[in-house]
């Protein structure tokens, strides 16, 4: 039982050394190590290129540093080897600390205000009632849902779009294309915590965008290629959309000349809202070759046809 870490971008040796103190019988390796290829069993990866799961012969699960596992996906993985992400609560709890403090920033005018600062001008302007801070959650997963709690105590209203409809405490739940045009209609802040399948691509585009009530934000935590950058653009410079915070890019990091770093009405943050922890990916991992070794069903297994 061997496991091989292919976190690139992310620098491995976190990953090796959490892996190593939690199970220090179990070789663990690094790309760098050349390991031998018929030892690995498992692979703990945030993205794979085609033609890399068929180098291991002996290979019976492929682990997502991320919650997002959309990158493992790929075509060549044999149906016997289970594909597992990340859940750690601590991540999603995070996640919500992030779109709470984007969107008071946005509600609360803190842009403004510090414009003002800068000009030493004491000049007050009327708070914005909850009534018109609705929030719209794109998804109910494991981040979802900690935003959704997060907001619960603020007074705003909290209305949420799923693939399945189920109830949820203090909640109005949405699903299908009608129920996205009816969370849209009353979303003045809308956040975006979908897995990205094929079918949540490109979902924030202008027709999407444009559905919701003029003055609305963006809070983007899911993945980049969510959004068409170009149609957010469009519907900024409209006056549609007061405003976007953005985690994520369709190309990470967005290249120095990209209009998205100086949109006045954009934040840009380099996909920091939060990361697993290295000891919760590391546990998982190991748990998940064990299960596999055991033939056990797997906890955190990611759906394929599904695509999370
Ligand atoms: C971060 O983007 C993750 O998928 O964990």
């Amino acid at each position: 039982m061997a496991i091989l870490v292919l976190s690139s971008p992310l620098p491995a040796q976190p990953f090796v050394d959490a892996l190593r103190a939690l199970a220090p019988g179990i070789p663990v390796w690094s790309e760098a190590d050349d390991p031998p290829a018929e030892k690995v069993e498992a692979l703990l990866a945030w993205r794979l290129k085609p033609g890399t799961v068929p180098r291991y012969p002996k290979l019976r699960v492929l682990c997502s540093v991320g919650a997002g596992a959309e990158k493992l996906l790929v075509e060549d993985v044999p149906d016997h080897v289970s594909v597992t992400r990340v859940v750690d609560p601590l991540q999603a709890q995070e996640i919500a600390q992030y779109v709470l403090a984007c969107t008071l920033r946005f509600t609360r005018e803190l842009p403004l205000y510090e414009q003002q600062q800068s000009r030493a001008e004491w000049r007050r302007h009327p708070v914005r009632p909850a009534s018109r801070c609705r929030v719209g959650l794109l998804g109910l997963g494991a981040v979802g849902q900690a935003v959704a709690r997060a907001f619960a105590p603020l007074g705003y209203e909290v209305s949420a779009w799923v693939r399945r409809g189920r109830e949820w405490p203090g909640v109005q739940v949405f699903s299908g294309t009608d129920g996205l045009h009816r969370l849209l209609a009353r979303s003045d802040i809308l956040v975006c915590t979908l897995p990205l399948t094929a079918d949540t691509r490109g979902l924030l585009d202008a027709a999407t965008l444009r559905r919701l009530p003029r003055g609305a934000v963006l809070v983007n935590v899911g993945r980049g290629e969510h959004l068409v950058e170009a149609d957010l653009r469009l519907l900024l410079d409209e006056g549609h959309l007061a405003g976007a915070a953005l985690d994520v890019f369709a190309r990470e990091p967005p290249k120095p000349e990209h209009w998205i770093w100086r949109h006045p009405r954009v934040l840009a943050t380099p996909h920091i809202a939060a990361q697993a922890s290295t000891e919760t990916v590391a546990q998982q991992c190991l748990d998940a070759l064990q299960r596999a070794r055991d033939g056990l069903p797997q906890p955190h297994a990611v759906d394929r046809r599904a695509g999370y």
